[in-house]
């Protein structure tokens, strides 16, 4: 099946391994393979199903009202009538989080939306659950591309280098990574592309990170360095992996603008907070979280309209009536509209480009919110804070965003990732790679290499059943936003 896989590649793709890959990437040896978390989980490894999460299907069922044309029945809001339970002097077992989300609700009067408990979950300052730890590999409680294989940051790379051709070649780059995990994606990039001087000595680096504790771990992984900056009293920080200064921000706004710009959004829509919707009697209404009588959480249903239904409008003015009307249930993500028009405007203002890779749909969502807690399915609403939230990413309304927000961009794709990668030569990659290792390596590299550009359960696998590689290739998807001077990039021809 790997060889299959492997003969598929183009005399194009060839010549772009042969001119980026193999002049310039690490030579492959046994010591340029690191040894990556042997975890069969991504965030992605979900069934067919959108919502693979079927508590979060109990919880409507044990709500009391059925007000739904679907079988399942959810509470009605009775925000009005809301009774906080009785002062206790019990000790309280609820951590922090779940202290504060309780409390945003009594204090309100009444139940949040599911974007605002999604938002409070994954990024509240204090305790979300990115904030204090992390959260990635074997240990931890998923895992992502760059963390299956060092191929994958490599062959962004790639993409990355081509752009800044087509952009000619910019002295000065702003190169920026939109929530950067462990900062492994960029350390693949910035090592395997050390030797195209050029091109690397353009780059200044940005982060955009939420979390203080994944800062530190991405500052440790870039190997960087801080030095006295003569100029200003200010620190400078470098990356000794191939000498580019790296900063870091809360949000892309704080970029500085004016500098040719590349941006990569790997897995970082996903966690943007999702408002959910559901079709009643009465029509489309709006999914939140509430208290119940026992202090847990349970979902009701708004019985007014919430300011969010106006994403909801303008999310099915860009659908079809046909695909609107079969649904139940829609997602909507105005953090991630929001996000996708600052980025084609700073890519129209400053030039360049950005590549946004997440698992997602090229359609309408309607229930996909999922919560992963040590690499298994859990329910959405326990123990918050403990679990990872994340949603499919609604393409088409991120490609509608920007052409919106500006006439100056082209938006290409989406296309699967195994297509992408494929385009990009990653089959020669691991050819290469598999000359020079050792057999456990070349076992960890074709484990690897299926994961990222395989569809199902890897045909090749001899090991315990519950470890099959699972493969992301289609069902993550790749999409490229791109100033219209820098023509078609490569991947999306
Ligand atoms: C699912 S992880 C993906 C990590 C990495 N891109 C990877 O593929 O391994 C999401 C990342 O985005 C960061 N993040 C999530 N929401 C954020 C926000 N609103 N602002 C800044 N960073 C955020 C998280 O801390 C984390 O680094």
């Amino acid at each position: 099946m790997l060889r299959k896989l492997l003969r598929q590649s183009s005399a194009f793709h060839r010549q772009l391994y042969t001119t980026y890959l193999a002049s310039h990437l690490a030579a492959p040896s046994p010591t340029s393979l690191r040894s990556r978390p042997s975890s069969p989980f991504s965030t992605s490894s979900s069934s067919s199903s959108q919502n693979p999460n079927a508590t979060f299907v109990e919880h409507l069922e044990d709500a009391e009202e059925s007000d739904s044309p679907s079988n399942t029945s959810i509470s009605i809001d009775r925000s009005g009538l809301y009774n906080p339970p009785e002062h206790s002097h019990e000790p309280n077992s609820d951590s922090e989080l779940v202290k504060h989300l309780k409390g945003i609700i009594k204090f309100r009067g009444g139940p949040i939306s599911v974007a605002e408990y999604m938002e409070e979950v994954l990024t509240n300052p204090k305790a979300g659950f990115y904030i204090n730890r992390d959260v990635f590999g074997a240990e931890g409680d998923f895992i992502t591309s760059p963390e299956v294989s060092q191929m994958f940051g490599e062959m962004i790379g790639v993409w990355v280098m081509c752009l800044w051709e087509q952009m000619g070649q910019p002295q000065r780059v702003n190169l920026i990574e939109l929530g950067p995990g462990r900062g492994t994606l960029m350390a693949d990039l910035l090592r395997g592309a050390s030797k195209f001087e050029k091109f690397i000595d353009s780059l200044h680096v940005h982060l955009v990170e939420c979390s203080p504790a994944l800062q530190k771990l991405q500052h440790l992984n870039l190997k960087c360095i801080d030095q006295d900056n003569v100029e200003s009293a200010d620190k400078r920080i470098i990356s000794s992996l191939a000498g580019n200064p790296v900063s870091w921000h809360a949000t892309l706004e704080q970029v500085p603008s004016g500098l040719p710009t590349i941006i990569i959004a790997h897995e970082f829509f996903d966690a943007l907070p999702v408002h959910q919707f559901q079709k009643a009697s009465r029509g489309w209404c709006e999914k939140m979280v509430d208290v119940a009588d026992d202090s847990s959480f349970r979902f009701v249903l708004s019985s007014q309209p919430t300011p969010a239904i106006l994403d909801l409008l303008k999310r099915c003015k860009w659908a079809l009536n046909e695909e609107i009307t079969k649904l139940n249930q829609i997602e909507v993500c105005p953090k991630a509209m929001e996000l996708t028009q600052t980025i084609a405007k700073r890519i129209s203002s400053d030039g360049g480009g950005a590549l946004i890779i997440d698992y997602g749909l090229n359609g309408v969502v309607s229930d996909s919110l999922q919560a992963i807690r040590k690499h298994k399915f859990v329910d959405i609403l326990d123990n918050p804070g403990s679990a990872d939230l994340s949603a499919y990413v609604d393409f088409p309304s991120i490609r509608h965003s920007a052409e919106e927000a500006s006439g100056d961009v082209s938006i290409y794709g989406p296309i699967t990732q195994s297509q992408f990668l494929g385009s990009l030569g990653i089959n020669f990659r691991v050819e290469a790679l598999l000359h020079n290792c050792t057999d456990e390596q070349a076992e960890a590299l074709k484990t690897g290499y299926w994961r990222l550009v395989g569809d199902g359960e890897a045909p090749f696998w001899e090991g315990p059943d519950d470890s099959v590689p699972i493969g992301m290739g289609t069902r993550y998807l790749a999409m490229a936003i791109v100033n219209k001077k820098q023509g078609v990039p490569v991947a999306f021809q």
